[in-house]
């Protein structure tokens, strides 16, 4: 079974003036899978993507899709591709019908077949009572599902969504959630970044995590996971310095016990029985606990376990220096 992959990138690397944004990238995407890169503000998702769509070209390395070099042959990927998401290009003014027909044209579909596509997928996504409104009074879960409608008018069989749920509330986000799974049932070859590792998590056949423009971990949700414990054991003290107290007292029950201000944190396998044996040994010690908590990793933790450092070190200033970003929706 040795079909070429879908999405093939090999050490890709941008510069924006002084900002390395890739420094590096290996991805290999097999057809017909989820491929999901999952990093924070300013990993270098979007530029990944923007590489791989032809919006813009690597300073090295090589991107392909289908077997087409991205550089080489722009119009032939751009014809068989779809791009939704972060930056998407839908047009306020007009009504979604009409950006429906407007990419149609675009992308080169016979005539006859616009109005029927544009009806077909305004049924899909549950817009048929909006399409003839102007996207000016679609909320923010009706646009991304127009803009993802928009992505497939021309039945790319490769689909890039950038962010697809960020900003959505959870119910939008749960039925975009299944939007895209009824979508890549068929076929379909997608790839997708986000912030929410339980997103990569639920819609991901494989993950590649990236930080500072390079993946620094690749697998299955489960693999990925698996290397910091299925969950993550969280003990919250009154104060810092009762924390770093009952350090020894956590760790010696659970290993990799770490202090993080007033909590201690383990990542764990069995919960439920770590969590008692913790309060157990707690108890005996005589040790005042706040809270204790047992929970799914999140991108946080992953990110402090392979990298020692939190996704979200520091808030990253917007992106201003950057005209054709329209910013989140
Ligand atoms: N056109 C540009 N000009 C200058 N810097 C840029 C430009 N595009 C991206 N960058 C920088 O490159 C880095 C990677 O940006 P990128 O948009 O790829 O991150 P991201 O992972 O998509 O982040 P986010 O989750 O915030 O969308 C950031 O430091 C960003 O500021
Ligand atoms: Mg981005």
């Amino acid at each position: 079974m040795s079909r070429a992959p879908a999405i093939e990138v090999r050490g890709v690397t941008k510069r924006f003036g002084d900002v390395e944004a890739l420094g590096g990238v290996d991805l290999v995407v097999e057809p017909g899978t989820v491929y999901g890169l999952l990093g924070p503000n300013g990993a270098g998702k979007t530029t990944t993507v923007r590489v791989l769509t032809t919006i813009i070209t690597p300073d090295s390395g090589t991107a392909e899709v289908l077997g087409l070099d991205v550089t080489k042959h722009p119009q032939e990927v751009r014809a068989s591709i779809g791009l939704a998401g972060q930056y998407a290009a839908v047009d306020e003014v007009l009504t979604g019908r009409e950006n429906l027909e407007l990419v149609g044209q675009l992308t080169h579909q016979p005539k006859s077949t616009i109005r029927a596509r544009a009806t077909e997928l305004l049924e899909r996504f549950d817009l048929t009572h909006a399409g003839d409104r102007s996207l000016k009074t679609y909320s923010g879960g009706m646009r991304r599902r127009l803009d993802l409608a928009a992505s497939l008018v021309h039945r790319p069989p490769v689909l890039f969504l950038d962010e697809p749920t960020t900003g959505l509330d959870p119910k939008s986000r749960n039925d975009l959630w299944d939007l895209i799974r009824e979508l890549v049932a068929d076929g379909t070859t997608l790839l997708l970044t986000t912030q929410y590792l339980e997103e990569a998590d639920v819609l991901a056949d494989r993950i590649a995590v990236i930080d500072r423009g390079t993946v620094i971990a690749e697998g299955t949700a489960g693999e990925l996971k698996s290397q910091l414990g299925a969950t993550v054991l969280e003990v919250a003290f009154p104060d810092d310095a009762a924390a770093a107290g009952a350090l020894a007292t956590v760790g010696a029950v659970v290993a990799g016990a770490e202090t993080d201000g007033s909590l201690v944190r383990a990542p764990v396998h069995d919960g439920a029985r770590a969590a008692m044996e913790v309060l157990r040994a707690l108890d005996d010690a005589s040790v005042d606990v706040s809270g204790i908590t047992v929970r799914e990793p999140s991108l946080d933790d992953v990110f402090l376990s392979l990298t020692g450092h939190r996704a979200e070190e520091g808030d990253a200033p917007p992106d201003v220096d950057d005209p054709d970003r329209g910013g989140d929706r």
